[in-house]
């Protein structure tokens, strides 16, 4: 059972940088953690603190039952893969896959057997005598993940390893990773500032900015039940739609106005609402909760909207548009609807797909503590 158990971990470098505070959290045996977050977030120095390159300022790292804040990596049955490779040049593929082997003094016999079945695990025995030089950036990449799990170390730590991969590989590359646990099974805590990344790969995601988790949960979750505005523009492509308005009730039905346009809100939004009653607040809406109407009709919960970009993508359209207040945002249609720049809509939002948050960049998503079951 490896399980992977961070209490209330800080760094602070140089007694003024903070690069992670208070950071809480535990991946289960076998699990595939993802955490994510924008470059400067924190992430590598999480890494790196639980394989020991790095000492926690504060709090306590587990791998298992052992506490292992004083444990020096080559002890901590962790294999990393940087998202440079960091290969060695002079040596080939075999001898790269093998060092670590070799370094533990491993037998011959041992060490052959295992390159040889990683090799063929990862489909680059055809390519053990070429040193990296010799190899694509896809081919490289296996061979950094080769060299990790040869050792069957009992944790991999991924630092974005498929940033260097252009997009095509990246997703492939990305499928293999995912087949790869599945077969292994090793608890797994994955590293990256792509929200695609994230969403495909994790059975649960940690997100992270400036130094701080703001959210741990299934991808589903992370989605459909955002904790703030931070979480909820970061995840989706394209993002969430942010309107600024007011919440308003009509006798004891809550309403948001945007501008002189009026969402009529769920019923059961009511209690959680009524301490915001007249307050300026945030809706936040995907593209895909919203649709698209001629100006003529009558049109409950929409506001009016202009057509500025029309960007077909072959299984749907992403129209760009501005308000009545002036707010930019972004609707998805299916390409058989036809919208040209300049259009006069009006723009039906899904009140029951509605968040409503406070304002900032971190704003509190107050429409979560709604009573629904979850
Ligand atoms: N060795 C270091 N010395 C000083 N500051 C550092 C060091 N390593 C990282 N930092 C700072 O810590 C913060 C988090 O960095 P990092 O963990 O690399 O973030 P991420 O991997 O999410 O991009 C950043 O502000 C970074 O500049
Ligand atoms: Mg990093």
């Amino acid at each position: 059972m490896t399980r992977v158990l961070l209490e209330n971990i800080s760094k602070v470098f140089d007694k003024q940088v903070t690069a992670v505070s208070d950071f809480k959290l535990e991946v289960a045996d076998g699990e595939f953690m993802v955490i994510v977050g924008p470059s400067g977030s924190g992430k590598t120095t999480i890494l790196r603190m639980i394989a020991g390159l790095e000492k926690a300022t504060s709090g306590n790292i587990y791998i298992g039952d052992t506490l292992v804040n004083d444990v020096p990596p080559r002890n901590r049955d962790i294999a990393m893969v940087f998202q440079n490779y960091a290969l060695y040049p002079h040596m080939n593929v075999y001898e790269n896959i093998a060092f670590g082997l070799k370094m533990r003094k491993f037998s011959k016999e041992e060490i052959n057997r295992r390159v040889k079945k990683v090799s063929v695990l990862l489909g680059i025995e055809h390519l053990l005598t070429r040193k990296p030089k010799a190899l694509s950036g896809g081919q490289r990449q296996r061979v950094a993940v080769g060299r990790a799990i040869v050792r069957s170390p009992k944790v991999f730590l991924f630092d974005e390893p498929l940033s260097n991969l252009d997009t095509g590989l990246r997703g492939a590359t990305r499928a293999e990773l995912k087949a790869l646990h599945h077969k292994l099974q090793i608890t797994s805590i994955y590293v990256t500032h792509d929200q695609t990344e994230a969403m495909t790969l994790g059975d649960r995601i940690c997100v992270m900015y400036n130094g701080i988790i703001q959210q741990t949960a299934s991808p589903i979750e992370i989605y459909e039940r955002p904790i703030n505005k931070f979480v909820a523009g970061f995840f989706g492509s394209p993002s969430m739609n942010f309107f600024a308005g007011r919440v308003k009730f009509k006798g004891d039905i809550p309403c948001f106005l945007i501008g002189n346009d009026t969402i009529t809100l769920p019923r059961r939004l009511k209690t959680v609402l009524a301490d915001y009653s007249d307050r300026e607040m945030v809706m936040g809406i995907r593209p895909e909760s919203l649709s698209l109407c001629n100006f003529s009709n009558k049109v409950d919960n929409a506001i009016g909207a202009i057509v500025d970009i029309v960007e077909p993508l072959g299984n749907r359209v992403d129209i760009y548009l501005t308000n009545n207040t002036g707010t930019k945002f972004i609707a998805n249609t299916d390409t058989h609807t036809k919208i040209n720049v300049q259009d006069v809509l009006k723009v039906h939002i899904d009140p029951e797909k509605t968040h409503i948050f406070e304002h900032g960049e971190a704003g509190k998503n107050i429409t979560l503590s709604d009573g629904t079951l979850q």
